[in-house]
């Protein structure tokens, strides 16, 4: 399963091309099966239909728990870092993780909870987060985390479109100084969801809440009610593991539909290789279970090999910017795998809180969730990794769940900016707004994925049509990521960001049309159009052009509209959707079919008015000198 040399890397994505059946058959031998599969891959891309190791039996927690406890069930599963550095840590070994996850999933059980319900987990980074979503794979219920940032409004779009029959949520979470309400905003959401019966309520922060009877109960009183012996579900290879909601160009979130094999294999060998994982080694993704790299980079892809994996629940300028490396040292890690958001904002606090820390015990670096700048990947390599870490900029999606191009580390050649290689399985395609493949090197294109690997998406819940629609039809026999890239002459890849309607804020994926949507929720918005801009910190800023009804609003007004849009956004969505900037217009760049001119848009927002383009197709060509002398 492991590549240690370049030639082994070309060797073995060779092989991948050649025979993806049999290369990814002799991977997969590395787990546990109930009973092996028959078919290892049934695809196409037009339905799209995928099937990896048919027929395949298992369970993902007895390779994850399980078959570590004969050779490792003393060595760390979890280490747990809390918010407060003063207050005690956690660390689960891998028996005490296996005896928790069986005894959660014997709660849930309990709870009437049986094998394909849909169970929403809403919860801090605390290990019993990690252990709800083991213990809903342990008895085959199909786990939707939702990141804990997000509203009541979305908790609950999202526990309407699965269905979900049990929430598992805390009273409330820590992050920096802050103390958030999770069970309150449970409860909001929870007046427009009849699907749930049953809310478990695990107890972090104590803050009084409301337990309603017949409906909540408490984690640890639960807990009391069971033992831990829990033989896992059998699973089918292609049962669902779990959801995830991500956001797109259009409409509302979609959930991102998992199962169990190829998820498995793919979370798993990815994280070997990429990291060059060695056993013992304490791995440190700062990410939050909520997003994907949390399912696939700190829960399972760790766990299915025996890792050590960090669960931190605050954020990196808590107490102070030098919380990453209090880590780093406390816990030795050797392997951290962060966002270039994080990053550039601790960049900013220059190097005192980093040069007072060893930060020896590190080797392996990672970057993930959208394009790390030269300026932020020089400074992760020189004051960091001391020059002597490799860094890994992995590129890959929710819907690819696992890193699909990415530098192997100490093995592929690193140039700051570039994912560079494909990993072995996969097979990346540059195309043309026509479809037509771009050869050769030194071009750019649309990015697409020409073969399926054992870890991409298998539909999006409850609405295949949507996934084939977003995914598949763009380019037929192709699967589209919306991401623009561009190809060196080293055939190095280079992701240069998204190519349709979504934005990425601080590596958090918003689309445009949602944060458009929420805005035109607030009783004086007529329109709005929502676009990126370059932003230092945040990677890209959200830029909101709106039309009111009250076409000259005094300034005191206007702020005050600006502040209620605001807080619309953040009770529609969450608050990580809110503008950066808000510009008043009275009206929008529309072509004479209605459409609203976006590049336009994008380009006032950028600040480069200089050069619009043709607007000779505009509705009214005279918005666009309103909207450019009103610019911020
Ligand atoms: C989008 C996916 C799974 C990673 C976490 C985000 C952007 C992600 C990189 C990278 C440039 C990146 C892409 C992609 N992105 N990683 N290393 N370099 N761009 O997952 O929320 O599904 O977002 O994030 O635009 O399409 P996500």
């Amino acid at each position: 399963m492991r590549i240690r040399t370049f030639d082994e890397y070309q060797t073995a994505y060779q092989k991948s091309v050649e025979d993806p059946e049999e290369f990814w058959a002799e991977i997969a031998q590395n787990f546990q099966w109930r009973k092996p599969w028959t078919k290892t891959l049934q695809w196409n891309f037009d339905e799209p239909n995928i099937k990896w190791f048919v027929g395949g039996k298992l369970n993902i927690t007895e390779n994850c728990l399980d078959r570590h406890l004969a050779e490792r069930g003393d060595q760390p599963a979890i280490i747990w870092e809390p918010n407060d550095p003063n207050e005690a840590g956690v660390t689960l070994t891998y028996r005490m993780l296996h005896d928790q996850v069986c005894r959660f999933a014997n709660v849930l059980k309990r709870n009437g909870v049986v094998k394909g319900d849909r169970i929403c987990i809403y919860m801090p980074m605390v290990p019993e987060l990690a252990i709800a979503v083991l213990a809903c794979a342990r008895i085959g219920a199909v786990h939707s985390v939702v990141f804990g940032g997000f509203s009541a409004q979305s908790i609950a779009d999202r526990i309407n479109d699965a269905q979900c029959k049990v929430v598992v949520t805390a009273d409330g979470s820590y992050r920096g100084n802050k103390e958030v309400p999770l069970k309150n905003t449970v409860d909001d959401a929870l007046i427009g969801c009849p699907s749930v019966q049953r809310v478990i309520v695990m107890t972090r922060t104590r803050t009084p809440v409301s337990m309603l009877k017949g409906r909540d109960v408490w984690w640890e009183q639960e807990l009391k009610q069971v033992t831990a012996d829990c033989p896992a579900e059998e699973m089918d290879a292609e049962d669902m593991l779990f959801i995830l909601y991500t956001s797109g160009s259009t409409g509302k979130p979609k959930g991102v539909v998992h199962t169990c094999g190829g998820y498995m294999v793919y979370a798993a060998y990815t994280f070997q290789n990429v990291f060059q994982y060695e056993p013992g080694q304490v791995f440190f993704c700062t990410a939050d279970i909520g997003w994907i790299t949390g399912h696939s980079y700190i829960v399972y892809g760790p766990l299915a090999s025996g890792a050590t994996s960090i669960i931190f629940e605050g954020v990196p300028t808590y107490p102070d910017c030098g919380r990453f490396w209090d880590i780093t040292d406390k816990h030795n890690v050797n392997i951290l795998y962060t966002a270039p958001t994080a990053i550039r904002s601790l960049m900013g606090f220059g190097l005192e809180k980093v040069e007072n820390h060893d930060l020896s015990s590190l080797q392996v670096l990672g970057s993930v969730g959208e394009p790390i700048n030269e300026e932020a990947w020089h400074w992760y390599d020189d004051h960091i990794g001391k020059n002597r870490c490799p860094i890994v900029d992995t590129w890959w999606q929710t819907e690819t769940g696992g890193i699909l191009i990415s530098p192997i580390a100490g093995v592929t050649k690193t140039k700051p900016t570039y994912a560079t290689l494909p990993l072995p399985g996969v097979q990346p395609i540059l195309v043309d707004e026509n479809g037509k493949e771009i050869e050769g090197n030194g071009v750019s294109g649309n990015l697409c994925m020409k073969f399926p690997w054992p870890g991409i998406l298998r539909t999006t819940y409850g609405d295949h049509e949507r996934c084939r629609q977003t995914y598949f039809a763009t380019y037929p026999g192709l699967y589209f990521t919306g991401d623009g890239c561009l190809r060196d002459e080293d055939g190095y890849y280079r992701i240069t960001g998204r190519v349709d309607d979504v934005l990425n804020v601080s590596g958090h994926r918003i689309g445009t049309a949602e944060v458009e949507n929420a805005i035109n929720m607030h009783t004086g918005v007529v329109e709005s159009a929502v676009v990126g801009y370059p932003h230092d910190i945040k990677g890209q800023g959200i830029y909101a052009y709106v039309i009111t009804d009250d076409q000259q609003p005094s300034d005191h007004d206007a702020e005050l509209t600006k502040r209620d849009i605001l807080a619309t956004v953040t009770r529609v969505i969450g608050p990580i959707a809110k503008p950066d900037k808000i510009q008043f217009v009275t009206g929008l760049p529309k072509t004479r079919s209605g459409k609203i001119m976006r590049r336009i848009l994008r380009k006032i927002a950028e600040g480069d008015i200089s050069n619009l383009g043709d607007t000779s197709t505009l509705l009214d060509p005279a918005v666009v000198d309103d909207i450019k002398a009103g610019a911020i």
